[in-house]
């Protein structure tokens, strides 16, 4: 394309999803649907619980389905074009708690993602607690979603989605501060039977910090990293490895995360601050070779080039339902066709003026900012050097300081979560066991798996507690959420939910104040 009319094309687009179309009154905004249904590749699935993708999207964005009765509500937009009407979740899980149990496809293809079904590496998913991933767009209060292990979405039998070798683009809003190395946490094109039968048979957005291919070459940095999966493999390159030095992760509580592939022979991976700034390039050029796997193999029915695409989508999850990554998504859509440069570019402008943004979960101190991480410092006469840890899965306390091994420093971190249970709440995961929380358990503490309440009805609440002044006047103490007489007290070096007197040898009133009083210190590790 000529210059001159490309540079027409690209301020076109930019001031289309900055601004409005170029009709004399001023209409609704393009949202990244729109953008890409301009550039000639439109969007074939558009999922979200945050806002519209589309600006005459009027319609469901997600369904939630609450404990206390077995019932489920449709969450909608406030207004054509904008954002979850978020308060009519709030009411509906008022008092009880809920999942997401499904999300809505906006494209009109009937996309929808319902709790992914058992497959070939586990059995069937969990939903996400609904209210854990409390954050703003648009300066609205919204609901992203918070992924632990064994949490997943799948449609197999989908209208439209790229299939053996047809192009295709897909991106999500994903979080730098909530991910993992485990398999896989994914978004985008996978198997129509849950299996892996072989190389080029998905086509998927990852993040996460796995390095796949460090056996044949570097990752940098530390990621989380945008990567492709591709079956068989998460791709940073036609390598598998990295071959950009300077993509060393993206950090960022709200990250871009995009893929696009014109199922021949040529893919691309980018990645941007989602709340500000372009996108990245990352990789753009050859995919894989098909024997990368097995280098003794020709060429076969698998392979990468050209791809094998089914035509399912997944999110949380790897093609075969692979259960153990973790992450946070807000917002994702898929094309038919390869985009252009161009419309990514506005896809992103758009996305950054949402104005993603996170704040302090309520309660004292009221400075336990989601994804920021602690320690927890005793103060109990005896034992001010004493952090909470685990230690083989239990909660204990012990003498720590900054000159203490990384890996006992690490067992003292905690991520701050939005409680799983109550948002106004917090849970604590763990640093170097992602998608672990402390929990009770018979009013003993444990770091434990998230599993979701359908595997186990408690397991969002026996991990939640509530902040308030420290009950001896110093720091923070933590109310258990569902047994509120209860806070988190150490007693004799092991963690407890312990009350101010009662049955258990944990209960006893001596120093109960002290020992449910914490300081909230900077983390141990970083
Ligand atoms: O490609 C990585 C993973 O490998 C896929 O998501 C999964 O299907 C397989 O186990």
């Amino acid at each position: 394309m000529p210059l001159v009319r490309r540079l027409c094309l690209v301020l076109g687009l930019l001031a289309l999803a900055l601004f409005g179309t170029a009709h004399g009154a001023r209409a609704a905004t393009q949202l990244p649907c729109d953008i890409y249904a301009s550039a000639g590749t439109p969007c074939v699935a558009a999922h979200s619980t945050t806002r519209a993708l589309y600006a005459n999207f009027n319609g469901r964005l997600y369904q939630v389905y609450r404990s206390s009765d077995g019932t489920t509500q449709d969450i909608g937009v406030l207004s054509a074009g904008g954002y979850a009407n978020a308060a009519a979740q709030d009411s509906f899980c008022a008092n009880t708690y809920c999942i997401i149990s499904r999300i809505y496809d906006q494209s009109g293809k009937g996309n929808d993602l319902a709790i992914a079904p058992a497959g070939d590496q586990g059995p069937a998913d969990h939903g996400a607690p609904a209210e854990a991933l409390a954050v703003t767009a648009g300066g609205h209060a919204v609901y992203g979603i918070e992924f632990s292990g064994h949490m997943g979405y799948r449609n197999d039998s989908t209208t439209g989605v790229a299939v053996e070798g047809k192009p295709e683009s897909m991106y999500m809003v994903t979080s730098g501060i909530h991910a993992n190395a485990g398999c896989c946490f994914d978004y985008g094109n996978a198997e129509i039977h849950n299996n892996d039968p072989g190389d080029g048979h998905m086509d998927a957005v990852n993040f996460g910090t796995e390095c796949y291919y460090s056996g044949k070459g570097p990752c940098y940095g530390n990621g989380p990293w945008v990567m492709s999966d591709l079956e068989n493999g998460l791709f940073e390159s036609n390598l598998g490895y990295s071959t950009n030095s300077s993509y060393t992760g993206n950090t960022q509580t709200f990250v871009t995360a995009m893929l696009k592939n014109n199922g021949q022979n040529h893919f691309a991976m980018k990645s941007a601050d989602a709340t500000a700034g372009g996108l990245f390039t990352i990789f753009d050029g050859a995919t894989p070779a098909n024997n990368i796997n097995r280098p003794s193999q020709g060429s076969s029915d698998f392979g990468y080039t050209p791809m094998h695409q089914e035509g399912a989508i997944i999110l949380g999850i790897g093609g075969d339902n692979s259960q153990s990554g973790i992450g946070s998504f807000f917002e994702g859509v898929m094309t038919a066709g390869y985009p252009s440069n161009d419309a990514d570019n506005a896809v992103q402008a758009n996305i950054a003026a949402v104005g993603y943004s996170t704040s302090p979960v309520g309660g004292s101190p009221g400075t336990l900012k989601p994804g920021s991480a602690v320690s927890l410092r005793a103060t109990t006469a005896c034992c001010t050097g004493d952090y909470i840890r685990h230690q083989n899965g239990n909660i204990v306390i012990s003498a720590l300081s900054s000159s203490s091994s990384l890996l006992d420093r690490s067992d003292a971190t905690w991520i701050v979560r939005r409680g799983l249970a109550n948002n106004a709440c917090v849970s604590f995961e763990s640093k170097n066991y992602p998608g672990e929380f402390i929990r009770h358990y018979n009013s003993i503490l444990y770091r434990q798996p998230y599993v979701g309440i359908e595997l186990d009805a408690n397991a969002a609440s026996d991990a939640t507690f509530c902040p308030v002044a420290g009950k001896n006047g110093q720091g923070s103490s933590f109310q258990s959420v569902n047994y509120s007489s209860k806070y988190i007290r150490h007693y004799q070096s092991t963690g407890y939910i312990a009350s101010n007197g009662g049955s258990n040898a944990w209960d006893n009133a001596a120093s109960w104040s002290d020992d449910v009083s914490w300081i909230v210190t900077a983390p141990l590790a970083n």
